[in-house]
């Protein structure tokens, strides 16, 4: 049984096959690949692109979705979370996909079940598809000659997931990795490190800004977003003519991460990444279902 908990879930040939079956997906509106399975989706955190995204990618595979509403889940009345799942699982899923607060809690259940365990985002620890549609974005992009290019990731690094996730997956494909953010914001590890998009912005091909996550924060950095978008919001201004590309995970919080402007601009992905999480999801459900 496999599940996906974080990128290092996948080794880089099964990530290269997912990537042929994504690209098969992206072209296709339906299949009958899962049809007769279950997936049921469980998010204690909210969330509008990964949920969706997941619930379209498995339809579009023939195979039923459960969405459990965790607002109105015996949770409320005092279940544990090993408990509920454990019901779940008892119901024959062919997958659970969870999205959690707590870092490590998606890996915790796996024990516990006879299905796969989809991370969809725990704490700031991991959010394992997010990166893999990031990476397939940015292949797709580069031709397949993504090795050697440069990645900016820009904003509040230490307490995203999506980052964390990042950080062990792109360089496994030959990108190189550039963090800029304030001292508070950047997380340990020895990868390069500058304060200011503009010390760097000649050399880099991409560039991935972050949500600045208040509430992982136990403290107040700032009086306000703006305060720190003044000087960590990626705008037109920063990046001029040059040919890199403009990425996101969304949410994004417009003139704060990213300016109206630059997110209008064809160098900017972020809607690309939207539709490609679809098709690499399709193939992830595929994969982990039908191994
Ligand atoms: N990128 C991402 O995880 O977005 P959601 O929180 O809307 O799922």
């Amino acid at each position: 049984m496999q599940h996906l908990i974080t990128p290092n879930d996948f080794t880089n040939e099964e990530i290269v096959n997912l990537f042929e079956d994504a690209t098969i997906f992206n072209d296709l509106q339906a299949s009958s690949v899962l049809n007769g399975k279950l997936v049921i989706t469980l998010f204690f955190e909210n969330s509008t692109r990964t949920r969706s995204s997941f619930e379209i990618a498995a339809k579009r595979l023939g195979a039923k979705v459960v969405n459990l509403d965790v607002s109105t889940s015996s949770s409320s009345k005092g279940e544990t979370l090993i408990d509920t799942v454990a019901n779940l699982n008892a119901m024959k899923p062919d997958a659970i996909i969870i999205r959690h607060r707590d870092c490590g809690l998606p890996a915790s259940l796996v024990e516990h079940v006879d299905c796969p365990i989809i991370n969809a985002g725990d704490g700031m620890n991991a959010h394992p598809t997010q990166s893999l549609l990031d990476l397939f974005t940015i292949i797709n992009h580069f031709d397949g000659k993504q090795n050697g290019k440069k990645v900016a990731i820009t904003g509040d690094i230490k307490t995203s997931r999506v980052a964390s996730s990042n950080l062990q997956l792109l360089p496994r494909f030959g990108l190189e990795l550039i963090l800029v953010a304030p001292e508070h914001f950047m997380p340990l590890g020895d990868f390069r490190k500058v304060q200011f998009l503009r010390d760097v912005v000649d050399e880099v091909d991409v560039v991935m800004s972050l949500r600045t996550q208040l509430e992982r924060h136990s403290q107040t950095y700032y009086k306000s977003l703006e305060d720190f978008g003044k000087d960590y919001c990626v705008t037109s201004d920063i990046i001029g003519s040059r040919d890199i590309l403009i990425m996101h995970p969304g949410p994004v919080n417009r003139n704060i991460d990213i300016s109206d402007e630059l997110l209008a601009d064809k160098r900017c992905k972020v809607l690309e990444q939207v539709t490609n999480g679809v098709a690499v999801r399709m193939a992830i459900l595929k994969k982990l279902i039908l191994q």
